[in-house]
Formats: C-alpha cells, sequence, structure tokens
C-alpha cells in the first residue's frame, strides 16, 4: 500500500464547496438535459413521465449521489482504490471494486456515441453562424437535419473533433481553468435558455407545453416508460458509474454532502425543465411530432433562433455553450477508464488517454453509420423490447437503463448493508432522522426500487 500512500500524498482536494459544485455540475449538466431529457419526455408522453423523473431524482438520485460522494470520500482515492481500501480496512469483500468496473465499461460505451451527438452541437454551430437558419420553414429545418444525418463522413469529423477536445483536456490532468469556466458559461447557458423559452411564450402554444410537461396523463405512462425515467435520473446526474465518487474524493472533510448532492441535483433539473419549457411550444405551434426522437432538439430550437430577433447570434452562442457542457460531460466520462488503466495497467497518462480515447472514437463509428447506412439494422430486435433499436439506440438503453441502474443498486447496497455506519453517520454529520431517512431509502427503498422495475421490464 506504499504506492496508494504515495497517489493520496499528491492528491489536492477542492479549494472549497463551491469547486466542488462546479466540477460535479459540470459532469452532470450535459446532453442529458438538453438533447436527452426532451426527446425522452416526448416519446413517453408527457407530464407522467416527468412525475416519475422528478420522483426518481429525489428518491434515488440524490441519496445515491450522497452515497457515491460519501464513499469517494471515505476512501479519498480513485473509485476502485476507495472501495478496495474501504473493504481492506473493514475486513469486506473486495468483490465491490466490481462498481469501478461498471464504470469502466459504462464509460467506454457512454461516450462513444455522446461524441457523436457532440459533434451535431458542434456542426450545428456553423450551420446557426452562416444565417442558414435564419426564417425557415419547420420542413427546411428538417431537411437540414436528415442531411446532417445521411452524411457519415461529417458525421465523423465532429465525432472526432469532439473526441480530440475531450482528450486534450484529460491527457493534460488540469481541469481547474475549465472548473472556474462553468461558473460563467453555465449560467449562460441557462440565461439563453430563458431566452428560448420567452421566444416559445410567444409561440401561443406554451400552455399547451406547460399542460403536456406537468399535467400527469398515467394512460400514458408505460412500464418501460418507467424504466426510461430512473435511468434517465442516473444518466442525468453522472450517477452508477462512479464519477461522484471520484470527485468526491477530492471533498475536504468539513464540506456538507448532502447539501452539495441536492445543489447540483438542483441545478440539473432546473436546466432539464428549462430545455423542456423551451422545446415543447416550438414542437407544438410547429405541428411537429413529440416523440420524434433524438433530433428533436435540432429540429425544434433552429427554429426558434430563425425567427427570434439577432437569432443567428443567440443561436451560435447557445450552440457553443451547449458543447461546453457536452464537453466538461464528456471528460468525466473518460476520466475514470484513464484512471483506472494508470492504477491498473501502469500505463502513463498521455498513452492512457490516447488508447482509452482511441477506443470511444472506433466504437463510435458503429453510432454513426447507424444513422444512415445502418439505420435499418436492430442487431437485438427479436427482443420486443429492442425492436426496431439501432446500435446507437442500444448502447444508449442498455447503458442509461441497465448500467448505470445497476452500478446504483451497487453503491445503495454497498452503503446500506456493507459500510461501516458509524463511518457513515461520521461522513454525513446529518441530524439522527436525516440520516435515518437517507439510509433506509438506500438500504431499502433505491434496490427494491431498481429490482422492481428491471424485474417489471424483464417480463
Ligand atoms: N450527466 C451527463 C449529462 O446529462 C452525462 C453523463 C453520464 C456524464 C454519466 C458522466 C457520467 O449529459
Ligand atoms: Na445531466
Amino acid at each position: 500500500s506504499d504506492a496508494l500512500e504515495g497517489s493520496n500524498a499528491k492528491r489536492g482536494l477542492w479549494s472549497s464547496r463551491f469547486a466542488f459544485i462546479l466540477a460535479a455540475t459540470g459532469s452532470a449538466v450535459g446532453l442529458g438535459n438538453i438533447w436527452k431529457f426532451p426527446y425522452v419526455t416526448g416519446e413517453n408522453g408527457g407530464g407522467a413521465f416527468v412525475l416519475v423523473y422528478l420522483l426518481c431524482i429525489a428518491i434515488v438520485g440524490i441519496p445515491i449521489m450522497m452515497a457515491e460522494v460519501m464513499i469517494g470520500r471515505r476512501g479519498g482515492r480513485s473509485p476502485v482504490n476507495s472501495i478496495r481500501l474501504i473493504t481492506e480496512r473493514d475486513r469486506l469483500n473486495p468483490a465491490w471494486k466490481l462498481v469501478g468496473a461498471i464504470g469502466v465499461l459504462a464509460g467506454f460505451l457512454i461516450l462513444s456515441f455522446y461524441s457523436v451527438i457532440g459533434g451535431w452541437a458542434i456542426s450545428y454551430v456553423g450551420t446557426t453562424a452562416s444565417g442558414q437558419l435564419a426564417g425557415q420553414s419547420a420542413e427546411a429545418v428538417g431537411a437540414i437535419f436528415s442531411g446532417l444525418l445521411s452524411n457519415p463522413s461529417t458525421l465523423m469529423l465532429w465525432h472526432t473533433v469532439f473526441m480530440v477536445l475531450v482528450m486534450i483536456v484529460v491527457a493534460r490532468g488540469v481541469r481547474s481553468g475549465l472548473e472556474r469556466a462553468v461558473s460563467i458559461l453555465m449560467p449562460a447557458l441557462f440565461v439563453l435558455l430563458l431566452m428560448v423559452v420567452g421566444y416559445a411564450m410567444t409561440t401561443g402554444h406554451f400552455g399547451q407545453a406547460a399542460a403536456f410537461l406537468f399535467q400527469p396523463d398515467f394512460s400514458k405512462l408505460t412500464t418501460s416508460g418507467v424504466l426510461v425515467a430512473l435511468g434517465h435520473a442516473f444518466f442525468t446526474l453522472s450517477l452508477g458509474m462512479a464519477v461522484m465518487m471520484a470527485y468526491g474524493s477530492y471533498l475536504p472533510k468539513k464540506i456538507s454532502i448532502a447539501k452539495t448532492s441536492i445543489t447540483v441535483s438542483v441545478i440539473d433539473t432546473g436546466v432539464a425543465l428549462l430545455a423542456g419549457l423551451a422545446i415543447f411550444p416550438i414542437v407544438f405551434a410547429n405541428g411537429l411530432e413529440p416523440g420524434a426522437g433524438p433530433g428533436l432538439i435540432f429540429q425544434t430550437l433552429p427554429l426558434a433562433f430563425g425567427q427570434m430577433p439577432m437569432g443567428t447570434l443567440f443561436g451560435t452562442l447557445f450552440f457553443v455553450l451547449l458543447i461546453f457542457a457536452a464537453w466538461t460531460s464528456g471528460i468525466s466520462l473518460l476520466e475514470p477508464i484513464v484512471e483506472w488503466l494508470e492504477e491498473q495497467k501502469g500505463m502513463n497518462r498521455t498513452i492512457s488517454t490516447i488508447a482509452a480515447g482511441g477506443v470511444c472514437w472506433a466504437l463510435g463509428i458503429a453510432s454513426v453509420l447507424s444513422l444512415n447506412l445502418w439505420a435499418d439494422v436492430a442487431p437485438l430486435g427479436f427482443i420486443p423490447m429492442l425492436e426496431g433499436k439501432t446500435i446507437f439506440d442500444l448502447l444508449d438503453f442498455f447503458t442509461a437503463n441497465i448500467l448505470l441502474p445497476l452500478g446504483g443498486l451497487l453503491v445503495a447496497l454497498f452503503a446500506g448493508w456493507v459500510m461501516s455506519r458509524q463511518a457513515m453517520e461520521n461522513e454525513l454529520s446529518l441530524s439522527p432522522t436525516m440520516f435515518n431517512l437517507w439510509f433506509i431509502i438506500v438500504r431499502f427503498v433505491t434496490p427494491v426500487a431498481v429490482a422492481i422495475v428491471f424485474i417489471y421490464n424483464l417480463m
């Protein structure tokens, strides 16, 4: 354990609660909020889905985030080593390191398609800045988007650019500048979203959109919708793959884990809801289909920027900020893999980054082709629930709805049944009532909820 001591000595701590919140928010707020939330909400019928999603954030997401941050801080190392250290110190089963392995696998798979969508956002900077969108009809905007999807080489180009952006930061291992940028650029993204909401109010369909989002119609909720809501809660909060555990290991002891976890979750949820309020009025005003799928924001936001005053400027700025949000999330997806390669395989940081980034990049080719040449290839189509899903759809589905909830389940079981209660009380320093509430949730509620949702969907 000399190596452990050594690596610990090198680890600095976040300078403040704010620094941790910036880093964690950088990971959490990304394409999940602005790209994925609106489209899965549209596909799953709106209000009832949103309600289940919000419940999942509150009842499952926040307690799991607290557990991850707590385990990370208690271990004070990378996720795999934190868990190993806790299990060694308390003489527990070392198999819990599996949580770290899930994180590495999920990181590979998610980043491979996340980067392709990040590439769409990069491509839209050019589309918007060139003024092509000004005053366009829904049909024309839809055609621009289909044009992008039908072109594998353009998609590859932007996927490559996104991946390289992520790799540069991870390879250099310095993120302090980036975290400071989060404190300016995230609020800017928020303001631009508010502006689109402002525009959306002028479409005359704002009420309809608000009703769609917030008036639950349970007849539209399916069991698979519940699974998607649960999975998205994990995805959007960056949970279930030990990212928050890694970040928690840098959190100074005196800072409240509960308060910081709640802050990050509230910001993340706020951005998602705002994105929904920005997009659905445009959907209804233009007679578009709420269930249009992954292209939804690229078929709606350009309409808003094409109509609003100075839309070319604000639209360009919006996509730049979206890239930044996706970038900070992408970094947090690659980081655990690189750390794992460094620690387990003894590779240096640059080589690890090139190896891991290269594999993600290559895997991304499958997602790129899913959008055009392989659009009709549904490898697991014989399973009713996965009918018609392309490789890209499957990667998204498998990671968000299976892998991350599974990782979260392990975290909940580890905290709820394995770790020393005394240690957890010390780390969380909550009032006895609040501690018990949290403990009951991770011990019973989360495992049972995840198990029920899994079992229902298998049947
Ligand atoms: N939370 C990020 C988003 O919403 C995606 C992500 C998932 C990042 C898992 C890291 C880990 O865009
Ligand atoms: Na998110």
